[in-house]
């Protein structure tokens, strides 16, 4: 059986970090990915989200080098080099395994971020934050019934706002228009306040927890890093008993 054009979609979405900057994204498209955003699932259909449009140059600098120097810490800095190289060793070529591993720690791979078109930067920024009270402390009829929901607010709403935001970079490889999801640069306490502050986030009732850029790629990118197939990730009835479908027995 081929696969439909949904699965072909979900195939060929790839995290896109080189921008064509001569073309812009149309608020037009921008409007529709979100809006295929908001038919994500969430508890309760409660929909804890917000998105932010992000154009500002400033805004966009800022948040940008904020993910350049976390960037600088964690890969150049946190992480051994035997690591990064154990990561990346998918890559076959040593010339383009050193390249990646050179940008990554220099934290060049993510200025991108910042939208600058001599960087090939993202014309557009989505920033996603999520109710951190969803579920369970939200409603007044279950305020105080946190026994009820235990830990669920917070883990909800960061289990809405991941689909919710898989479903805009869906959205947008079905419209031809590439994207990147980003965390470092809200990864770290300081630099969550940080920008929710700049973006007048009501953190931290408030939390942006993801960022997804937006932009026509500048080559096409096909082939990503691999991935684990279904006879290594899923199991069957048990933990470590290996679902294997029945034609490959
Ligand atoms: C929670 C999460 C955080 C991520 N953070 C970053 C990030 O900070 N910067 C970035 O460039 N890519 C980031 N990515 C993108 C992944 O690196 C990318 O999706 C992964 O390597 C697989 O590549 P593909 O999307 O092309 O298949 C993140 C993805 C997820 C889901």
């Amino acid at each position: 059986m081929g696969d439909s054009e949904t699965i072909k979609v979900i195939k060929g979405r790839r995290a896109i970090r080189d921008y064509d900057t001569s073309k812009d994204v149309p608020d037009e498209l921008i409007y529709k990915i979100i809006e295929a955003g908001g038919y994500a699932p969430s508890a309760e259909n409660q929909q804890p989200w917000r998105v932010i449009v992000v154009r500002d140059k400033k805004l966009r600098e800022f948040i940008g080098q904020t993910a350049v120097d976390r960037t600088i810490l964690l890969f150049g800095r946190a992480t051994p080099r035997q690591e990064l190289e154990r990561r990346l060793s998918y890559i076959e070529s040593k010339a383009s395994r050193e390249r990646t591993i050179d940008i990554l720690i220099s934290g060049q791979r993510f200025e991108y971020i910042k939208g600058n078109p001599e960087t090939d930067g993202a014309p557009v920024l989505l920033v996603l934050a999520v109710d951190q009270t969803h579920v369970g402390n939200s409603q007044a009829t279950l305020r105080g019934t946190g026994g009820v929901y235990g830990w669920s607010g917070p883990r909800h709403a960061v289990i809405a706002g991941a689909m919710m935001v898989q479903n805009m970079a869906l959205a947008a490889a079905a419209l031809g228009i590439g994207s990147c999801v980003s965390s470092v640069q809200l990864d770290h306490f300081d630099d969550v306040g940080a920008i929710s502050k700049k973006l007048g986030i009501p953190f931290p009732h408030w939390v942006p927890i993801l960022c997804l850029t937006l932009g026509y790629a500048k080559y096409d990118r096909t082939l990503g890093p691999p991935r684990q197939g279904p006879e290594e990730i899923a199991f069957l009835n048990k933990w470590g008993q290996h679902f294997v479908k029945e034609d490959r027995k």
